[in-house]
């Protein structure tokens, strides 16, 4: 394969670091930009360029992607839940990135653009969700990633630019961020089973997920910008192993070899019940393969964690409502 000067946003990021260590090992010139809103220096890899920049800023933009051929864009703040109660700086992060960097796409011909948004477009449809549903986002987060994948498809469409728009779910792994209170629930648990704190489970426990490992879909994430095939498709990303949040929450414990309960707080308004995807696609053109069962992936990462220690909570962005918010959120109880 030919090598390529690769830009991800992000990169200091938890599947955005996966993905710089993909790309240098495949011999990419590899420029990572991120602002460490959520990433940490140590998810940096010494063999990629690092530039700490937040896309939010222009010139900051037009400088970073100055060379470049490829864009994966993966810089965002991934809270979901939170963004019902913070959605004017969600919003901003999540989709002023995205304009400045179709603009610099087009200016400087960029060859092709990789965008991760979410499975959170398609919202509260009935599962599994298929690429060719409607995008009926459920709350802001949803939003934002619908209005970026709009705005790529009509740039792409207007000025001939290669793009795939990936959809990934339930992402979990080693280097996730365990100190954010308000996103990854796998990650939010370990960090309360480490600080001897009961799992926080918000309604009955029995939404379902699929969860993914960061191993299997960094490779598939890694392979969508070079290949024609892939052009202009939406592609799910992950792991078709459906798991009530219950169950999930159980082999947690055992994995983490704890006695500890679960302690069930009210729902959360407008968390979707039951949200995973068909597969099939990102097996055909990305050659997605499942190879961690979620036993098997949350004994990784609590090893890791484990490494890394308790990590205390960082309430990053503040509750702009606090009506109908979690009491474990405005009362800041992690
Ligand atoms: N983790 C999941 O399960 C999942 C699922 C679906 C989609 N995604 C998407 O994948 C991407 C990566 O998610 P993640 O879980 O690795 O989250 P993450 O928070 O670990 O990574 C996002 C990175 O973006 C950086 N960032 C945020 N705003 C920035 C800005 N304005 N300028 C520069 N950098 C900025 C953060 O510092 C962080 O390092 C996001 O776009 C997210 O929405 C994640």
């Amino acid at each position: 394969m030919e090598t390529r000067t690769v830009l991800v946003t992000g990169g200091a990021g938890f599947m955005g670091s996966w993905l710089v260590d993909e790309l240098v090992k495949k011999g990419h010139q590899v420029v990572s930009a991120d602002n460490l809103l959520g990433g940490s220096e140590r998810n940096v890899n010494k063999d990629c360029k690092f530039v700490k920049a937040d896309m939010r800023i222009r010139d900051r933009v037009k400088k970073v992607v100055k060379g470049t051929d490829i864009i994966f864009h993966l810089a965002a703040y991934a809270a979901e839940g939170q963004s019902f109660f913070s959605p004017v700086a969600i919003n901003e992060i999540n989709i002023v990135p995205m304009n400045n960097l179709l603009v610099e796409a087009i200016n400087q011909d960029v060859e092709s653009f990789v965008f991760t948004s979410s499975m959170a477009v398609y919202g509260a449809q009935k599962p599994p969700f298929r690429e060719d549903m409607p995008r009926e986002p459920e709350d802001p987060y949803g939003a934002a990633k619908a209005y970026c994948e709009t705005m790529l498809e009509i740039f792409a469409r207007t000025y001939g630019l290669h793009y795939t728009i990936l959809r990934p779910h339930n992402v979990y792994g080693p280097r996730q961020n365990t100190a954010d209170p308000y996103r990854n629930v796998l990650g939010i648990w370990i960090n309360r089973i480490l600080r001897n704190k009961p799992p926080l489970i918000y309604g009955d426990g029995d939404q379902t997920r699929a969860f993914s490992y960061v191993e299997d879909v960094t490779p598939a994430i890694a392979n969508a910008a070079f290949h024609e095939k892939t052009n202009m498709q939406i592609i799910n990303v992950g792991s078709d192993e459906i798991t009530p949040i219950n169950d999930a929450c159980r082999a947690l414990l055992e994995t983490m070899r704890s006695e500890m309960e679960p302690i069930y707080e009210p729902a959360r308004p407008g968390e979707v019940k039951n949200a995973y995807c068909t597969v099939r696609k990102s097996v055909d053109l990305l050659d997605y393969k499942t190879s961690h069962t979620l036993k098997q992936g949350l004994s990784k990462m609590v090893g890791w964690a484990r490494d890394l220690g308790p990590q205390e909570p960082t309430y990053r962005l503040p509750l702009e409502i606090t009506r109908k918010a979690p009491r474990v959120w405005v009362e800041k109880l992690m």
